[in-house]
């Protein structure tokens, strides 16, 4: 039988990169997967995501395989939509066994996000995406993981919620993943006596379409340079993360939860 038969996931920001390798992954092990992202065909902002597609959505990817899923459009920032997504998915299927939190990201360029000169609108918008996201998804679900007194969250950090840059730039970005990575501890101390894990994902540099499109080449940021400072001397793939993904889904981690896992190469910031 499939490690994950039977089993209901839920993963965020799905439509395209990271969050679509997860739903893939979990998928292939069997469980039924809810794919919900803001915009269900935003891979068609990048061309290399685009590319990558073998259907018109992460939803028909998984359906052509064989698997089952369900697409909803939703904005993690609204914790009532988050609810309602919860809801539906619990009629559609019964349950939900995991979480992947992982919708999220930056907005805005490092030079303008120094720690000293915040945008208030900018800051607002990353943590709203990224921590109040994380938390209203999480809160969703545990209610109906505590009365299966089972399940399994998964959050999702950054190696900025880690170490800062050196220029003290994407400190909104940072700051949120760090307080996603210490708020995954917490949750993991209230829900750990109802048998669930809790644990979060720290990625470093993953070649995603839309990390590989908004290089600039040549700079000390680029992609290139950015693979000198991995230990591995290579930047991530999607799949290296979603092996982690699948660790912390299954019965392989049952004894790990508060956990928060680099998935970075070996990777030093400069
Ligand atoms: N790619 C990396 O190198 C890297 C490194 C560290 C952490 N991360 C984190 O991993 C996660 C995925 O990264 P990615 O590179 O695949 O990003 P991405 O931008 O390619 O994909 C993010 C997806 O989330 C969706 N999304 C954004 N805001 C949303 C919202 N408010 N509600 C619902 N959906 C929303 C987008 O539509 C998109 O489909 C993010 O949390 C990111 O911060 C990525």
């Amino acid at each position: 039988m499939a490690k994950l038969e039977r089993k209901v996931a839920i993963v965020t920001g799905a439509a395209r990169g990271l969050g679509r390798a997860y739903a893939k992954r979990l998928a292939g092990l069997g469980a039924k997967v809810a794919v919900a992202d803001l915009n269900l065909r935003s891979y068609e902002e990048f061309e290399a995501e685009a590319k990558d597609m073998t259907a018109e959505s992460t939803v028909a990817e998984i359906q052509a395989g064989g698997g089952a899923a369900l697409g909803v459009e939703v904005d993690v920032r609204d914790h009532e939509a988050i609810e309602a997504m919860v809801a539906r998915v619990v009629q559609e299927w019964g349950r939900v066994d995991v979480l992947v939190a992982n919708a999220g990201g930056g907005r805005g360029r490092p030079v303008d996000t120094k720690a000293g000169t915040l945008d208030p609108a900018l800051l607002q918008l990353v943590t709203e995406m990224n921590l109040f996201g994380t938390v209203y998804s999480c809160n969703a679900v545990a209610p109906i993981m505590k009365r299966q007194r089972s399940g399994k969250i998964i959050t999702v950090s950054s190696v900025a919620g880690t170490a800062p840059s050196v220029d003290g730039g994407y400190a909104h970005y940072g700051a949120a993943k760090a307080a996603i990575a210490h708020y995954t501890r917490y949750l993991a101390q209230d829900l750990g006596p109802f048998g669930i894990t809790v644990n979060c994902i720290a990625p470093g540099v993953i070649a995603t379409g839309r990390i590989m499109a908004t290089v600039i080449p040549g700079s000390v940021q680029s992609n290139r340079d950015r693979a000198e400072l991995v230990a591995l001397r290579r930047l991530g793939t999607v799949e290296d993360c979603a092996k982690v993904v699948e660790f912390l889904a299954t019965d392989l981690s049952d004894y790990v939860s508060g956990a928060v896992i680099p998935i970075d190469g070996g990777l030093v910031r400069g």
